[in-house]
């Protein structure tokens, strides 16, 4: 199945200028499969203690062994409970964005598995590899899709399948023991409204000055060849993560990005009513909350239940937040998120009243 021509779609909402971009609806899924702490010692050298103490987190979700699951099988499970809150169908859908740092394949991105898989022809998609940025990078380019007038109903979906890419040995432990598999999914629909709602700020940044704290280098378009047998016995086809770097590099970060969003929007810390973080480590955003004065009830954290599921990790939250009633009408909520790259970035979201 092609991925679609969209020069038809995309004439769609032309001509609509100024649009909000206001969230119609929200959905997550995790697979059923739950990895506690204690289980991953039966691989790896390492203990309960250790990783709730450095990480906060208790238990993760893996897909289940041999069932062939990638990042749009999650997706859309998420997707149809997005759409169904939306009150959409997927016909409705202008435009698909996908955000994944493991997509089901090399190439093509997963956004066109999902489309096929939603039953939909030519409705186009667009994957995005920023990682645990997915998520802040995708809302601001669904809104300049919806202010531009291109795309009028966006499904954005961030979801990722770690769980058979982690080297589940003591080697690879600062890693494996992080990473979770989960899919997030948000409606976004254009609106004309004066008020000020949906996306009104959001700041994006990148520094690949330090691309290498936090890099999975194979298959490399340039080696050659791409990936040998040499390679894979020294384990270049897992990740690699600098942690003690990454994670001072997100507390300075996020605490700027926070502080020059809010500015930027004319908004105070106390008119923001939930910040909601990239779950990367429960320690970095209790720092993150220490270091611009936020009591930490105003930060959400559900990285004991989910492990860091990347570009999935806001969407889920920003789900569980909603149906724990934290946020609803007329809240103005704060996500944030550092990740590989480096990526960073900020969005604040109003919800109507
Ligand atoms: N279990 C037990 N011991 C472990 C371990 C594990 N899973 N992983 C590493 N260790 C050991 C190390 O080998 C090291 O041992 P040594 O002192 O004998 O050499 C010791 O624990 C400390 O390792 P270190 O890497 O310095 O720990 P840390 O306090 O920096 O915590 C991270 C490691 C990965 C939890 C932390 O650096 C982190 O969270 N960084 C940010 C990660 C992140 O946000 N990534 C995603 C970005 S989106």
């Amino acid at each position: 199945m092609p991925c679609g021509d969209n020069r038809n779609k995309a004439k769609k909402g032309r001509g609509i200028s100024m649009k909000k971009a206001i969230i119609k609806g929200t959905g997550r899924y995790v697979p059923p499969r739950v990895v506690t702490n204690h289980e991953l010692t039966q691989w790896m050298d390492t203990s309960d203690e250790w990783i709730r103490q450095r990480t906060g987190i208790e238990q993760r979700y893996w897909v289940p062994e041999g069932d062939e699951i990638g990042p749009s099988d999650l997706g859309l499970e998420a997707s149809r409970i997005a759409l169904k809150r939306a009150g959409w169908t997927p016909s409705d859908i202008d435009l698909i964005i996908f955000a994944t740092m493991t997509p089901d394949v090399y190439l093509p991105g997963s956004g066109c598995y999902l489309q096929y898989k939603l039953g939909l022809d030519t409705t186009p998609a667009l994957d995005i590899r920023q990682q645990c940025t997915g998520f802040i990078y995708g809302l601001t380019i669904a809104n300049a899709f919806i202010r531009s007038g291109f795309a009028n109903r966006i499904l954005f979906v961030g979801s990722e399948v770690q769980s058979t890419a982690l080297d589940i040995s003591t080697r690879g432990r600062d890693i494996s023991v992080i990473f979770g598999d989960g899919a997030g999914a948000v409606c976004l629909e254009g609106v004309e409204t004066d008020e000020q709602v949906g996306i009104i700020e959001s700041t994006l940044n990148a520094q690949g000055e330090f691309a290498s704290a936090l890099i999975m280098e194979l298959p490399s378009s340039r080696l050659n060849p791409r990936i040998s047998e040499e390679m894979i016995l020294e384990g270049r086809h897992y990740a690699f993560m600098d942690g003690r770097s990454v994670f001072k590099h997100a507390v300075k970060r996020l605490g700027e990005v926070a502080k020059e969003t809010m500015e930027k929007a004319g908004l105070s810390a106390e008119e923001i009513d939930l910040f909601i973080p990239h779950q990367a480590n429960l320690r970095i955003n209790q720092a993150f909350a220490r270091s611009i004065n936020l009591p930490e009830e105003k930060v959400f954290n559900n990285i004991q239940r989910y492990g860091n599921t990347t570009a999935a990790s806001i969407p889920i939250a920003l789900d569980e937040a909603i149906e724990m009633n934290l946020i609803g009408n007329g809240s103005t909520v704060l996500f944030l998120a550092l990740g590989a790259g480096l990526t960073w970035g900020a969005v604040i979201y109003k919800f109507a009243d």
